[in-house]
């Protein structure tokens, strides 16, 4: 496998698998080459997608996978100590999140399809599904 990184666009869910202020899907993606999860919801008509990681500790936030909202569908809201991020674009606006912001993932909606488009630090996970590694050549004498 090479070691360019995947710059076309991947396939999330169906358009209507977003629901306004709804439930998120969560997703696997590589983060600087570790596995980490990510999320997109919809919010004011349009999709956001976030790494799934607070700015305060570097954790997941989520009280029940893909739900990710308060009470009143307002903020994200971190389910460990309650940091608050503007759902738009990701901003700390309370708690101990301080000057940090949620990673954000590039998304567009086509055709009822959402897509998300990786980045240099944010991969797809991709696996191999080459089978068994190929023996290595036989080393001369
Ligand atoms: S880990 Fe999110 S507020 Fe502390």
């Amino acid at each position: 496998m090479g070691d360019e990184p995947i710059t076309a666009e991947q396939p999330l869910c169906a358009s209507g698998a977003l629901l306004e202020r709804g439930k998120a899907v969560v997703f696997d993606v590589m983060l600087w080459r570790a596995p980490a999860r990510a999320f997109a919801l919809r919010f004011d008509g349009r999709v956001v997608c976030y790494i799934n990681r607070c700015a305060h500790v570097p954790t997941e936030m989520d009280w029940q996978e893909g739900q990710f909202l308060d009470m009143d569908k307002r903020w994200i809201l971190c389910s460990i100590h309650g940091a608050a991020y503007e759902p738009a674009d990701g901003r700390c606006v309370g708690g101990p999140c301080g000057n940090g912001r949620l990673m954000q993932i590039a998304t567009t909606e086509r055709e009822g399809t959402v897509y998300w488009y990786p980045s240099r630090d944010i991969q797809p996970v991709v696996f191999d599904d080459a089978g068994p590694e190929s023996p290595a050549p036989e080393s001369a004498p």
